[in-house]
C-alpha cells in the first residue's frame, strides 16, 4: 500500500515537472494582446508586447500571428532574449504604402536575437509600388532611406521558413552580422520593374544558408557583400531579377574579405545576369576567394557567367585605375542553358591584380541571335578548362 502510494505521488510529481519542459508558452497577438486582423489597426503595440513577454521568458516561447490581414507601422524586435523564440506568422502583414511614413530605413527588424524561428506561411507585404518611382539611385540618394521589409541584425542560430516577402520598398531582406541563419522555402515576390529590391542581401555574416527558395524581383535575387563567409545557396529559382551576385566590392574603405560561397543546383530565368562577381575599379583594397558555382541552369539569361572588375554603373568611377580587390579560387562547373546576350561568358579581371585559380568545367550556353553564336570574353585571367566549353573559353572571336 505504502509503495503504491509512493509511486502515485512520484508519477504526479514527474507530471508536474515535465509540463513546463514539454510545452512552450504560446502568445497569440489577437487572443492575448488585442491585435485586430482588420487591415487597419496597427499591429505594432500588440506584437511588441508579445515580443517583450516572449523575450523575458526563461523557457522557449511561441508568438502566433493568426490568419488575416494586419497593418503594421513598424516593429523593432530587440534581444538579447532569455530563451529561444518562434514567431509563427500565418497572416498577411502590410506596411504603410506611403514611404514618408518611415523616418528610418527599416520596417520589421530583429536585433541581437539568439535562437529564432520564423515560420507559418505568412506574408510581409511592403506595399512598395509607390516608392519604386523614387528609388532611382542613379539620380538621387533617396533610395538608401527607403525601408527594407526584413532586417536580421546580429541574429544567431535562426531558421526562417515558409515565409513570403512581397513588394518591399527597397531590399527585401538584409542579413547583417549574423551567424548560422537559414532561409528555406522562402519566397520573394516583386515585379521586374521594382528598383533596388534585392531579394536577400548578406553582409558580414558567417554561415548563411538559402535553400529551396523562389525569388522573383527587380534587382539581385541574392547579393553577397563584404565580410560574408560560408554562404550556401542551393535549390534556388531566380527570375525575373538581376541574378545571384557577389559584390559589388571595393567601393568602401575597410571592407572585410569574402570567402566560401557555394551556389549549387539553381535555376535562373529571364534575368539581366546569371552568376556574377563585381568589383569597382579605382577601388579600396579587398579580397574574395573560394567562390563556387555548380549545376546552374540558365533560361534566357543575360551575361550568364560574369566576373566584372570594371563594375562602374552610371560612370561613377575612374575606369583607368584597376580594381584593388583580389579574386581567387573561383569555379564555374556544369552551367548550361540559354543566354540572351552574345557574350555568354565574360571574365574581366583587374589588370593590377589578375584573377587566380579560376576554373571552367562543362559549360554549355547557347545564344541564338543575329550576330552569331555565343562567345566568351576574358582579360587578366588564365582559367583552367575541363569538359565541354561552349562557347569556347576565353576566345574573343566567335567560335567557328
Ligand atoms: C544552427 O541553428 C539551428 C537553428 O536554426 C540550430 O538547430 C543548430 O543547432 C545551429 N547550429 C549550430 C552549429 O549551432
Amino acid at each position: 500500500m505504502a509503495v503504491k502510494l509512493n509511486i502515485a505521488i512520484l508519477s504526479l510529481l514527474l507530471l508536474f515537472i515535465s509540463i513546463p519542459k514539454a510545452k512552450s508558452t504560446v502568445l497569440d497577438v489577437v487572443a492575448n494582446f488585442g491585435a485586430k486582423a482588420d487591415g487597419k489597426t496597427d499591429l505594432s503595440t500588440p506584437l511588441l508586447k508579445a515580443w517583450k513577454e516572449a523575450c523575458a521568458s526563461t523557457t522557449p516561447s511561441k508568438i502566433v500571428i493568426p490568419k488575416g490581414t494586419y497593418l503594421l507601422s513598424r516593429a523593432a524586435l530587440e534581444g538579447p532574449c532569455k530563451s529561444s523564440i518562434e514567431l509563427q506568422v500565418q497572416g498577411t502583414i502590410m506596411a504603410p504604402a506611403n514611404p514618408s511614413a518611415f523616418n528610418v530605413p527599416e520596417w520589421v527588424v530583429f536585433n541581437h536575437v539568439d535562437g529564432l524561428t520564423m515560420s507559418g506561411g505568412g506574408v510581409f507585404d511592403g506595399q512598395g509600388a509607390a516608392a519604386w518611382g523614387k528609388n532611382n539611385c542613379a539620380q538621387n540618394k533617396y533610395c538608401a532611406a527607403l525601408p527594407l521589409n526584413l532586417r536580421f541584425n546580429f541574429v544567431n542560430n535562426a531558421m526562417i521558413q515558409d515565409i513570403t516577402t512581397k513588394d518591399s520598398k527597397q531590399f527585401h531582406v538584409n542579413v547583417l552580422g549574423c551567424q548560422n541563419i537559414t532561409f528555406q522555402r522562402f519566397t520573394v515576390s516583386a515585379p521586374e520593374n521594382s528598383l533596388n529590391t534585392d531579394g536577400i542581401h548578406v553582409g558580414r555574416s558567417n554561415g548563411v544558408t538559402i535553400l529551396n527558395s523562389n525569388i522573383k524581383t527587380g534587382d539581385d535575387c541574392v547579393s553577397i557583400g563584404d565580410g560574408s563567409k560560408n554562404v550556401v545557396i542551393q535549390g534556388v529559382t531566380c527570375g525575373p531579377g538581376h541574378g545571384i551576385s557577389i559584390g559589388s566590392l571595393g567601393k568602401y574603405e575597410g571592407e572585410e574579405p569574402v570567402s566560401g560561397i557555394f551556389v549549387k543546383d539553381c535555376t535562373i530565368s529571364n534575368t539581366m545576369n546569371g552568376v556574377r562577381i563585381k568589383t569597382w575599379p579605382a577601388s579600396h583594397p579587398g579580397s574574395a576567394s573560394d567562390m563556387h558555382f555548380e549545376g546552374i541552369t540558365m533560361n534566357n539569361v543575360g551575361n550568364p557567367i560574369l566576373v566584372d572588375q570594371e563594375y562602374c554603373p552610371w560612370n561613377q568611377c575612374n575606369l583607368k585605375v584597376p580594381s584593388r580587390v583580389k579574386l581567387s579560387k573561383i569555379s564555374f562547373k556544369n552551367i548550361g542553358g540559354t543566354s540572351s546576350t552574345q557574350v555568354a561568358v565574360k571574365i574581366v579581371c583587374s589588370s593590377g591584380l589578375p584573377c587566380e585559380g579560376v576554373e571552367l568545367a562543362d559549360i554549355n550556353l547557347a545564344y541564338n541571335g543575329p550576330e552569331g553564336p555565343a562567345i566568351s570574353q576574358c582579360s587578366n585571367v588564365n582559367p583552367k578548362l575541363s569538359g565541354k566549353q561552349n562557347p569556347s573559353a576565353c576566345s574573343s572571336k566567335p567560335s567557328a
